[in-house]
C-alpha cells in the first residue's frame, strides 16, 4: 500500500519547503505540482500563444510532451526532452502558470499525470487542489496559509539567493493576482479541502511547522 499527503495553499505559505523535508523523512517522492502548470505556461510563451486564449491552449496541451524523473528525491521535469528546471522560476512564468491552469482541458492533463505518479509511489504532493480534486482520498491533507507580507518576504529572500534581483513591490502585485486568479477559477480552484489541517505559518519557523505536521501525519499510522 502506498500513501498520500496532501498540500495545498497560496504561494509562499511554505508548501514545497515542507514538502521537501517531510518527503525526505518519510522516504517519499515530492511531487511539485506547480511545476508541471509551470511548464505549460513556459511553453505557452515559447510558442507565442496568449496564456488567456482557451482554444489555443487547449490545442497546444493536446500535444504537450512533459516528462519527470526524481533524481535523489529532486524532480526534473522536462518538456519536449528538454530539462525545464532552471527556466521555471522567473516571475512570467510565474504568472502564465496561474493563467494556463485556469483552464479544464491543460488542469486534466496534468491531474492525470499526477494521479498516475501517486498510484505507483508513496508521495508527498503541493499544489492548490490535490486534497480537494487531485487525490481527494489522500492519507492526510493540510492546507498552509501565512500573512501575504510574510509570504513576499519569503519569496523575496529566495529569489535573493538564486541570483536573481527581486522587487518586493511586483511580488506582492503578483502574488495578489495569482491568488485572485487559483481562487476564483471555475474548475478545482485553490480551496481549503474539508477534511484539511489549516496550519498558519506565518509567525512559526520551518521546524515548527515540520514538528505540528509530523504529529498529525503520527496519528494516521501511515508510518
Ligand atoms: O505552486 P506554484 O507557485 O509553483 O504554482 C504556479 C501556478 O500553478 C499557481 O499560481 C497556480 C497553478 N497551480 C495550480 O493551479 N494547481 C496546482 N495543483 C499547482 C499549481
Amino acid at each position: 500500500m502506498t500513501f498520500q499527503i496532501a498540500i495545498d495553499g497560496p504561494a509562499g505559505a511554505g508548501k514545497s519547503t515542507m514538502a521537501k523535508i517531510l518527503s525526505k523523512k518519510l522516504q517519499a517522492i515530492y511531487l511539485d505540482t506547480g511545476a508541471m502548470y509551470r511548464t505549460c505556461g513556459l511553453k505557452a510563451i515559447n510558442n507565442g500563444i496568449e496564456t488567456k486564449d482557451e482554444k489555443a491552449l487547449s490545442e497546444m496541451i493536446k500535444n504537450i510532451n512533459i516528462t519527470i524523473s526524481f533524481e535523489n528525491n529532486h524532480q526534473q521535469i522536462f518538456l519536449d526532452g528538454k530539462n525545464v528546471n532552471g527556466l521555471i522560476r522567473t516571475p512570467k512564468v510565474s504568472v502564465a502558470a496561474s493563467d494556463v491552469s485556469a483552464y479544464k482541458a491543460v488542469r486534466l492533463k496534468m491531474v492525470e499525470m499526477q494521479r498516475d505518479i501517486a498510484k505507483v509511489n508513496n508521495v508527498v504532493m503541493d499544489g492548490r487542489d490535490i486534497g480537494t480534486y487531485v487525490l481527494p482520498d489522500a492519507n492526510i491533507k493540510f492546507f498552509l496559509v501565512a500573512n501575504i507580507n510574510e509570504r513576499a518576504k519569503r519569496r523575496f529572500a529566495e529569489m535573493k539567493e538564486k541570483g536573481m534581483n527581486p522587487d518586493m513591490k511586483s511580488i506582492i502585485k503578483d502574488m495578489e493576482y495569482r491568488d485572485k486568479n487559483d481562487s476564483s477559477r471555475d474548475f478545482a480552484p485553490l480551496k481549503q479541502a474539508k477534511d484539511a489541517i489549516l496550519i498558519d505559518t506565518t509567525n512559526l519557523n520551518i521546524e515548527q511547522v515540520i514538528k505540528v505536521m509530523l504529529e498529525y501525519i503520527n496519528e494516521t499510522q501511515i508510518i
